[in-house]
């Protein structure tokens, strides 16, 4: 095990987690959230235990909302929702709000979390792919020149990070013909660096990697947008309720938006996003110059579509890829296996992982490297 400090309540040391999701969650975060669930704002009821409409939870979703804005630097035009049932609902959400049976929408075809958000739009209408790296297994994004859109799409979607792929976009897509907007999957990127909220109408992300919790989602949208909805939806659906309800139509996970909220406050405390990018960058520097100096590991992605976030690569062989995982895991680099999908290796570094883990896989990669090349 890595050494990494404890407190009084934590006295196993932690381990540098490289998980894809959940992945992890800053210490600071932790503890706090340690003494909040024991008592909240002095209240002598931890945060688990307030009912979603008393006045601590008021404060709670209110700060969890103003903060995010600051952050995301996010318009007032813009509504802020924490709604349920993870990333993978919006892939039916937005289709089934947004997308009337004969319209078309517009999708991306960049990995896994790309093709289920297609396959589910294609039981409310029509879906045309604007691009697609299927043919050189996903190791990239399309090029612009590659881009072609339908006549008149509803939306366009895309996967901002392809967090199995190891892909991520670094501009955005080119311009979509007529008013269609963009609806942008940022799970596994979110925050991760400065986003301009004015370019996308619909983003949403699941919390589980740079924002804390799993299950929940953030969903941030524009206000005309809301109105354009083609359904009647049902109520937990029906974004344009949920945000007069400020997510709270039901019992809204209430720890989940707790806790994000601590990320929000986290990350401002890094010094907002321009900080937290350049910690990030620095960190995939340091493993990904370490690939590129080795004659030995096999890199999946195409170089200018690397995703600051998720790096996967592989070793000459399956059977020393399982020597890496086992090895690595031993000396506390934990959870490098690469999804099913692909195989090989993948090293999550989402905005709380410490740069010390990078420095830690880095140095590991290269004995390897020596001892088995
Ligand atoms: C880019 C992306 N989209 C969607 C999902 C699905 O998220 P959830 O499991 O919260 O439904 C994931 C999960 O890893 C993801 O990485």
């Amino acid at each position: 095990m890595t050494s990494v400090a404890t407190n009084d309540l934590n006295t196993v040391k932690r381990a540098f987690n490289f998980s894809a999701g959940p992945g992890v969650v800053p210490e600071e975060v932790i503890r706090r959230t340690q003494e909040d669930l024991w008592s909240l704002f002095g209240s002598g009821v931890g945060v688990l235990e307030h009912s979603h409409r008393g006045k601590e939870f008021d404060r709670v979703l209110e700060e969890a909302i103003a903060d995010c804005r600051r952050v995301g630097n996010i318009p007032d035009n813009y509504q802020v929702m924490f709604l349920q049932g993870g990333a993978t609902s919006q892939c039916y959400q937005v289709p089934m709000a947004f997308l009337a049976e004969g319209e078309t929408a517009d999708y991306f075809h960049t990995g896994k979390w790309a093709s289920d958000s297609l396959a589910e739009a294609k039981r409310f209408g029509h879906v045309h792919i604007a691009g697609s790296s299927e043919e050189t297994s996903f190791d990239r994004i399309p090029d612009d020149a590659d881009v072609t859109y339908s006549a008149n799409p509803k939306y366009v979607h895309f996967t901002s990070n392809n967090t199995i792929m190891g892909t991520e976009w670094h501009r955005m897509p080119k311009s979509p013909p007529g008013d269609a907007w963009f609806v942008c999957d940022a799970s596994s990127d979110i925050f991760s660096r400065p986003i301009d909220v004015t370019k996308y109408g619909f983003i949403y992300a699941g919390g589980q990697k740079n924002l804390g919790p799993a299950g929940t989602v953030l969903v941030i949208v524009r206000d005309d947008i809301l109105e354009k909805q083609v359904r009647d939806l049902p109520w937990m659906l029906d974004y344009q309720l949920q945000a007069k309800k400020q997510s709270r139509y039901n019992t809204p996970p209430t720890f989940g938006i707790y806790l994000m909220g601590q990320v929000f406050k986290w990350i401002e405390e890094q010094g907002g996003l321009a900080e937290i990018e350049k910690i990030n960058q620095a960190k995939a520097k340091v493993v990904y110059d370490t690939l590129d100096s080795l004659d030995f590991y096999k890199p999946h992605a195409r170089e200018i579509d690397r995703s600051m976030m998720n790096i996967t690569f592989n070793t000459p062989s399956d059977e020393l890829n399982k020597k890496f995982i086992a090895e690595a895991d031993e000396q506390g680099l934990v959870n490098l296996k690469g999804h099913r999908s692909i195989g090989g290796m993948r090293a999550s570094m989402y905005n709380a992982f410490p740069h010390a883990g990078a420095e830690a896989l880095a140095s590991f990669m290269k004995d390897f490297a020596q001892q088995n090349g």
